[in-house]
């Protein structure tokens, strides 16, 4: 029988732990966890999803602050708000949305961010204390702790003796989620487009992460008997059997055929998805613990 990991409820119950983590912080302190989520210009998928994370932020009884900016918004005007919500005690977590329109450079803007306010774990700060095995004092990358947060579920803390290949190497996603996974005493390997016959590499993997942005592309016979099958992919593709014009969410994994051959699978849409915005409000409530002085709780 093969597991299909149910990410909303993995993530309901990260958001449950955190709300008591922000009630119980205010009840000590008097200090309420602030998130301010920053979006410039007008992309509606942008709008979609900086909204789920300011609505989440509330509903966790956190301060949530959005700043809207219009396309038009400078550089400057930008870095000159980020310098604003560094200096603001009240705010834990800065989130810029990306991307930014494109006469805006996101690079200098997140790199700004102070690295304790960092919730999308995007500063070089983080991303080096990650890859030197500090997970106690920096901030990880949202997707890649919601994708380890099942790797744990299913394998437990101690991945010893078990291969585990990612496939793609962003700095958003494949390489902090490499580094967990090694971490956690994997054997890890790193494929992507350039990698020869990556259907073998894949078919060495106990777990196999797919973060290519290719619709459906990791088959049945890429995949280890008994594997377990995190897929981070989110492609838009066309669904004409859903009538004309319409479309659907498909994962970068086969799910139907793969899902016969792994033991646990995540599927897409229902699996990573919910994940990255709880691991975002579980960084947010961190970051509030740590700037209060408090032995931050752990997700
Ligand atoms: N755009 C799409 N995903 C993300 C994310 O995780 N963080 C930020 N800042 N922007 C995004």
């Amino acid at each position: 029988m093969t597991t299909i990991i149910d990410g909303k409820q993995v993530a309901a119950s990260v958001i449950e732990a955190v709300k008591a983590a922000a009630a119980g912080l205010e009840a000590e302190t008097g200090k309420k966890t602030g998130l301010a989520v920053v979006i410039v210009g007008d992309d509606p998928a942008s709008h979609t999803y900086v909204g789920a994370k300011s609505r989440m932020a509330k509903e966790c009884g956190f301060n949530s602050i959005q700043h809207t900016l219009s396309v038009e918004t400078t550089q400057e005007e930008l870095a000159s708000l980020v310098r604003a919500l560094n200096e603001d005690p009240s705010v834990n977590g800065i989130l810029v949305q990306l991307p930014l329109p494109k006469h805006l450079k996101s690079d200098p803007i997140i790199q700004s961010i102070l690295p304790e306010k960092d919730v999308d774990g995007l500063h070089i700060a983080n991303a080096g204390k990650l890859a030197t095995g500090d997970l106690e004092t920096g901030l990880i990358s949202c997707t890649p702790a919601g994708a380890m947060l099942f790797v744990r579920q299913t394998h437990g803390d101690d991945l010893s003796g078990l291969n585990a290949v990612v496939v793609g190497r962003s700095n958003l996603f494949g390489k902090p989620m490499a580094q967990l996974l090694l971490n956690a005493n994997a054997t890890v390997t790193i494929a992507h487009s350039r990698t020869k016959d990556l259907p073998s590499v894949c078919r060495n993997a106990d777990i196999l992460v797919a973060a290519v942005g290719r619709p459906e592309m990791v088959k049945a016979n890429w995949v280890k008997p008994g594997a377990t099958v995190i897929d981070v992919g989110i492609n838009r593709i066309p669904a004409p059997e859903r009538g004309e014009g319409r479309t659907r969410l498909v994962g970068d994994v086969a799910f139907a055929e793969c899902a016969k051959v792994a033991s646990v699978i995540s599927p897409v849409p229902g699996g990573v998805g919910p994940m990255t915005i709880a691991m975002l409000m579980a960084n947010t409530v961190i970051a509030a613990y740590r700037a209060a002085g408090k032995v931050a709780p752990r997700f």
